[in-house]
């Protein structure tokens, strides 16, 4: 796409802030950030304050900043939706119907939105998970973004309208904004920067799949710009970086040379990481247009002490 110009919502999220440090950097992009919130701090890009499921507000900022592209991130994370199930549907699903009908109706070229390993259940291979299987999601979040990836399959045949999707990990970044159960690995750098204990909420042999955020944004924008001209793209495209549990992460920070002092008292995302796969199998994404992580665990973590 040339001549971009961006929509993103949820901007003050996790993949919200990072993607608009990448976008800022770009020439021919303008950017748009929205969110519920208000920003903490100014940010290098324009920002409005809205409520994702506001559909006239959204609709009368598609025309006036002339947007033709959009990044719907707003959503509430697996560990704070098991605490309003009902909400959470409202807001993960109702605002992806808000912003996929204003895509359609506006002509927007082109949408993305983060699908995630919370569409898995538990009974289901928990190491490398294939792209497609049976999944029965133990979350509402993760029964809300099946249902989305469901949408986005349902919407492209019906409408023709190009949403592009990836099926995340745990991501780890500075950035640490709440309520997901793969934090716990964010909490656990942060403390061990910060030199104070971490009381972590998973217990220490529980494996998840991670990735870094950097892969992340190098993701999006790769398969943003893939030609699907040729093949069929209606999948929400698996990737990951490595696997990790809380005992590794904490082993990696000794090594690094900060001496973490970590205590386990486990809760209810316990339940919710051990229904999730340890791992997931990535290799449509590598195929289809050139996933390649970039950041194993020690590099990540350099990273995110730097
Ligand atoms: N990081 C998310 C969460 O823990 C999973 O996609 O909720």
């Amino acid at each position: 796409m040339k001549n971009k110009r961006i929509l993103i919502t949820g901007a003050l999220g996790q993949l919200g802030l990072a993607l608009i440090r990448a976008l800022s950097k770009q020439e021919n992009t303008y950017v748009l950030a929205t969110d519920i919130n208000i920003p903490k701090d100014k940010l290098s890009v324009d920002f409005e304050h809205v409520n994702a499921l506001n559909k006239n507000r959204l609709e009368s900022l598609i025309t006036k900043y002339e947007i033709n592209c959009i990044y719907h991130f707003a959503a509430i994370l697996s560990a704070n939706g098991e605490n309003n199930p009902f909400m959470s549907w409202d807001v993960n699903v109702n605002s992806f119907q808000v912003v996929v009908s204003l895509a359609i109706k506006h002509k927007i070229q082109r949408l993305f939105w983060p699908s995630s390993i919370a569409v898995y259940g538990r009974d289901k291979n928990p190491i490398n998970a294939p792209q497609q299987v049976d999944m029965n999601p133990l979350t509402i979040y993760g029964v809300s973004k099946l249902a989305s990836e469901k949408l986005i399959m349902y919407y492209h045949y019906k409408y023709n309208i190009d949403i592009r999707s990836l099926r995340l990990p745990g991501v780890l970044s500075s950035d640490l904004v709440g309520g997901g159960t793969t934090d716990y690995a964010i909490e656990m750098v942060q403390a061990a920067k910060n030199r104070i204990p971490y009381t972590c909420f998973l217990a220490p042999q529980t494996e998840l799949p991670m990735v870094y955020i950097d892969d992340v944004i190098m993701a999006m924008q790769q398969l943003m710009e893939a030609d699907f001209s040729t093949h069929q793209r209606t999948h929400s495209y698996n990737i990951m970086g490595f696997r990790l549990t809380p005992r590794k992460l904490e082993n990696q920070l000794k090594k690094m040379g900060f001496p973490v002092v970590v205590n386990y008292n486990i809760d209810y995302r316990q339940q919710i990481a051990e229904s999730w796969p340890q791992t997931i199998d990535d290799q449509l994404a590598k195929k289809d247009w050139g996933w390649t992580p970039k950041f194993d665990l020690k590099r990540s973590v350099k990273r995110m002490l730097s």
